[in-house]
């Protein structure tokens, strides 16, 4: 666990990326990223992008996959979250789009899509680095609270609580967000070699203690990531205030 300055957590997380990218790269191997939509990883991206543009690090080769995905955005709307990462970091990178992949939220046969997301994840040799935040509820991706610590990539309905938090993307009208999700389960997400969790703000300070501190429960998701042995947790002063 780290508590900094929102500049100096986005750094330890891009350092992570780095650091994995770099290492393939010298290998001859391909890096596999876990990337993350919501507002925490932001930073992290505009700093990958810095590092791309001003020191040369390069994201040829390099294979991506995203945590979830809202059930039923059209394939150019810009919320849908394959056109949100495109647009925060893919696009600002030499990250080649064929390689990065997301749950078919349009997919008319979502349980095979499902299946299929979770052999494409396994067929790339597994996720190297996986950046992840938390919802104020403790849910990670969309594993809200209840979810099987054991799930993989499967179908889950939002919740209200869910659903008002990003709301904000939607012009405010939470009825305008989806209803239903594809999500990475909470079994797919501790298969990732090393986690990375920001978290920021009181908002997450509840969802922070219990998943340092709590029981591990379904009932905080985020708690399943005591049991994984490579977690780093960054946080700013007020989401770890509870701690
Ligand atoms: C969203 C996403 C999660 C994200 C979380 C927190 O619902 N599906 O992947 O980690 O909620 O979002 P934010 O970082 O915007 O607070």
């Amino acid at each position: 666990v780290v508590i900094g300055a929102a500049d100096e957590l986005a750094r330890l997380a891009a350092d992570a990326v780095e650091e994995r990218v770099r290492a393939r790269a010298a290998l001859g191997s391909r890096a596999v990223l876990g990337l993350a939509t919501g507002s925490s990883p932001l930073a992290v991206y505009d700093e990958l992008v810095r590092r791309h543009r001003e020191e040369g690090l390069s994201f040829a080769g390099v294979e991506a996959f995203l945590l979830d995905e809202y059930v039923g955005l059209a394939a150019d709307d810009p919320r849908r979250y394959r056109n949100v990462i495109d647009q925060e970091l893919v696009s600002r990178v030499d990250l080649d789009p064929d390689d990065v992949h997301g749950p078919d939220g349009l997919a008319a046969d979502v349980p095979a899509a499902c299946a299929a997301y979770e052999i494409a994840i396994v067929a790339a040799g597994g996720i190297d680095v996986q950046l992840l935040g938390v919802g104020a509820d403790g849910h990670l991706a969309f594993n809200e609270p209840g979810s099987s610590l054991a799930s993989r990539t499967r179908l889950k309905t939002l919740t209200r609580g869910t659903r008002a938090d990003n709301a904000r993307f939607f012009d405010g009208d939470v009825d305008a967000v989806p209803r239903h999700c594809l999500t990475q389960g909470l079994g797919t997400i501790m298969q990732a070699r090393h986690l990375v969790l920001l978290a920021a703000g009181r908002a997450k300070s509840e969802a922070v203690h219990q998943l340092v501190e709590g029981p591990v429960s379904a009932m905080w998701p985020a708690t399943v990531l005591q049991h994984h042995p490579h977690v780093t947790v960054l946080l700013d002063e007020a989401a770890a205030s509870r701690l």
